[in-house]
């Protein structure tokens, strides 16, 4: 235990080290990924898809567009300027190329308003810095923050703006203190063309020089350009970030950087104050560790080390890029040891609190012992590495003296379940259609990310509505990755452990015969999902005779022959809703619900049906009977010819008192 965590100390160091500022700053970036970890974004407004930073997001997904500034930085500061022996300080040249592209998103015209080229002493993107501040700076920074930004400029916002087509030079405001027109190279910003944008910046003579040109010429052909003496230095602290902003308005664009090179000279002069720091620290350290180890040493001949007991999670969560680790003493104080009044819930894994670290409200999860160490792991590896504003943020984990913790944002209107089941009908826990349509949309973009959208395929395997959490504002996050199971090829679509998990009520017909967890299953699932949500009403419950085939799906297709689906609708809402639309989207979840997997949509027909984009696939009136032996399109391809095997997969069912598994010989056609 010493040996690792003396291991630890020194990669923290060594990591110290890297972050500290340091003098040459050089990259090229061809293209960019997602896990390219020198390339920071501001989280909620930019993305980085196509192999491309989208500055603010693109529409590849349902985003709202309107009104978005983002930001795209290098995340290691820049060394600009550092004072020297004479007046002036010495100050760093830099080169940069990069490649943008500007185009209007989803055809729309006019477009707005603009990308640029930023270097700042905080990367982090200004609120409300959307539409004519670019993202560069808000109506209360403008003017005294410390950023010099070359803007590329699309919509002419305000009198002194050119035209929609300029470049301009930003000192510490939008303000451009010069600009040009690009009318006369014929240059269109934001024509949807890869233009090519160099600037250069001479820091001995304060020259900044920039040269536009289209990118598809081979040689870098100069459309326009202009020279401007500037002394970044009054302007700047030392150390700076480089990186772009954007931001779209009423009306949106695209703002898009494909490829980036920078080189920064070498000024020399690594911070003094770093090695007055350092050299004590690392002094200090050594005797920290000199002295731990003989207490160490003692201690352990008296003791055996509790987390011996689990060697496995720890070796399995290290090895993802897992969250924070918490240390138990500190959840243990922000939940007033686990105190039974900060109780939030209990679920199958374990008890839920409510604590406050660092002044935020965060939800901390009590996995039991005994059931949920493989939960446990399957949560942190797999929540741990997503990000999308759907899914509930997992902020760490803790795995201590036999005690494992998780902890999660805090979702201050609980799950889902408490406001669709309720028979409560005061008014503050009913939900109006247009609240519950964004829920649905929002856990269908979650299912859609996790399916298609992330570098590996994950499969939740246990979509319902106590899965499903609310924040302040109604946004549905999905929780409890528990049973969710990551496919690392992600052109393979099922998971193949033979074991049966989920929630009865929610699982496909053909779970129990392939016993295997598909895209199709996750589907289904979420089909029922939405018609609960719809109707307000559990998928299990008994509706009219007291079997099986009330359940909720054969209920809703039985409506649906009589021309009534309409009237599943929860009557809570009092009838407020659009009667197409609550239609579209009820058809949407009957498709989902096919017993058949090879006609369920995916879940990327299935966000275009909630969009409007497409009519919702054709259902027949008669729901069509289970047909066995039925192989969802991913399995039927990959495994006709291990069919024969999958005949007797019950032998691995796995029980568990939460999800019931339940097999009854001859029932499985009827499901
Ligand atoms: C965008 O911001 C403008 C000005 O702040 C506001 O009038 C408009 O309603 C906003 N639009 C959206 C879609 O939020
Ligand atoms: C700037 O960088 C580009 C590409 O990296 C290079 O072609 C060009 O020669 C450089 N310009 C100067 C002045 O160093
Ligand atoms: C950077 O800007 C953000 C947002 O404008 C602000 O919250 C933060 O305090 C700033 N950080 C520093 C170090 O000034
Ligand atoms: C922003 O600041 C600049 C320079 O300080 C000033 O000239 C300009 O009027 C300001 N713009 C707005 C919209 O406040
Ligand atoms: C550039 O062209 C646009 C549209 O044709 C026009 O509105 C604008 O005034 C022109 N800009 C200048 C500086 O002439
Ligand atoms: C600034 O740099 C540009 C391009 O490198 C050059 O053409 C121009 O003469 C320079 N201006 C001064 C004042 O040095
Ligand atoms: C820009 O043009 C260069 C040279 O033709 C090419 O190598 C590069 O791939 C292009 N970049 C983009 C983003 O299209
Ligand atoms: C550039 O700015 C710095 C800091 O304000 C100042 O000390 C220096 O004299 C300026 N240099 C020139 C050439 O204006």
């Amino acid at each position: 235990m010493f040996v690792p965590r003396f291991f630890k100390l020194l990669t923290l160091i060594a990591f110290l080290h890297a972050v500290a500022p340091i003098a040459c700053l050089t990259f090229n970036k061809p293209g960019f990924d997602q896990n390219d970890k020198t390339i920071q974004i501001s989280q909620e407004t930019s993305a980085i898809s196509q192999s491309a930073i989208q500055v603010t997001l693109d529409n590849s997904r349902d985003y709202a567009l309107k009104n978005l500034s983002g930001r795209a930085w290098y995340a290691e500061p820049f060394k600009l300027w550092r004072r020297g022996g004479g007046v002036d300080p010495i100050t760093a040249s830099f080169n940069s190329t990069f490649v943008i592209n500007i185009s209007p998103a989803n055809g729309k015209t006019p477009v707005a308003e603009g990308l640029a080229f930023i270097l700042t002493a905080n990367s982090t993107v200004p609120e409300n810095s959307y539409g004519k501040w670019l993202g560069i700076v808000n109506e209360k920074s403008n003017g005294s923050s410390q950023i010099v930004a070359i803007e590329f400029d699309t919509m002419k916002s305000y009198p002194e703006d050119l035209d929609d087509n300029h470049i301009g030079l930003d000192v510490g405001s939008t303000y451009s203190t010069i600009q040009f027109s690009l009318n006369d190279s014929d240059v269109q910003l934001s024509n949807g063309k890869d233009i090519r944008i160099n600037v250069l910046y001479d820091g001995k003579n304060k020259n900044l020089s920039v040269v536009v040109a289209p990118n598809e010429t081979t040689e870098f052909i100069t459309k326009f350009s202009f020279s401007e003496s500037i002394n970044l230095s009054s302007y700047l602290p030392e150390d700076v970030y480089v990186g772009f902003s954007a931001a779209t308005g009423d009306q949106i664009e695209l703002n898009c950087v494909k490829s980036w090179s920078f080189q920064g000279e070498d000024i020399g002069g690594r911070s003094l104050l770093w090695v007055w720091i350092s050299v004590p620290t690392v002094a200090l350290l050594i005797l920290f560790f000199v002295v731990t180890f003989f207490l160490y040493r003692r201690r352990k001949s008296r003791q055996v080390d509790p987390q011996r007991a689990y060697p496995n999670i720890e070796d399995h969560i290290r090895s993802s890029t897992a969250p924070r680790r918490f240390r138990l003493n500190e959840l243990r104080k922000s939940t007033g040891n686990f105190n039974p009044k900060t109780k939030l819930g209990k679920g199958g894994f374990g008890t839920v609190y409510k604590g406050i670290w660092r002044n935020k409200e965060i939800a901390v999860k009590r996995v039991s012992k005994k059931s949920g160490e493989q939960e446990f792991v399957a949560e942190v590896t797999t929540i741990g590495n997503l990000n999308h504003k759907n899914l509930v943020k997992l902020i760490g984990w803790c795995y201590e003296s036999r005690e494992l913790l998780l902890v999660y944002e805090y979702m201050p209107n609980g799950s889902l379940d408490k406001f669709i089941f309720s028979d409560d009908s005061r008014e503050e826990l009913t939900l109006n259609w247009e609240t519950r349509l964004s829920i649905i949309n929002g856990v269908a973009q979650a299912l859609e990310y996790l399916h298609y959208g992330s570098q590996k395929r994950v499969l939740h395997r246990d979509i319902k509505s106590s899965n499903i959490m609310l924040d302040s504002e109604f946004n549905a996050k999905l929780g409890d990755f528990g049973l969710a199971r990551t496919i690392q090829d992600k052109g393979k679509t099922h998971h193949s452990t033979l074991e049966i998990a989920g929630t009865l009520g929610y699982m496909a017909p053909e779970t129990f015969l392939i016993s295997r967890a598909t895209v199709e299953t996750d589907v289904y699932s979420f089909g029922v999902l939405l018609m609960e949500v719809v109707c307000g009403r559990k998928p299990e419950q008994q509706i009219e005779e007291d079997t099986y085939d009330s359940s909720i799906v054969n209920w809703i297709w039985d409506l649906y022959k009589k021309g009534r689906i309409v009237d599943v609708a929860d009557p809570r809402m009092e009838g407020k809703f659009q009667k197409e639309e609550m239609e579209r989207v009820l058809i949407l979840g009957l498709a989902c619900c096919h017993p058949n997997p090879n006609y369920r949509p995916s879940m990327k027909i299935v966000l275009q049906v909630l969009t409007g984009e497409v009519e919702p696939p054709q259902v027949p009136l008669e729901r069509p009977s289970f047909v066995w032996p039925v192989m969802p399109p991913s399995l039927s391809k990959l495994e006709n010819s291990t069919t024969g095997s999958q005949l007797a997969p019950f032998s691995e069912l796995t029980l568990s008192t939460r999800r019931i598994c339940v097999y009854q010989e001859g029932r499985t056609a009827s499901l």
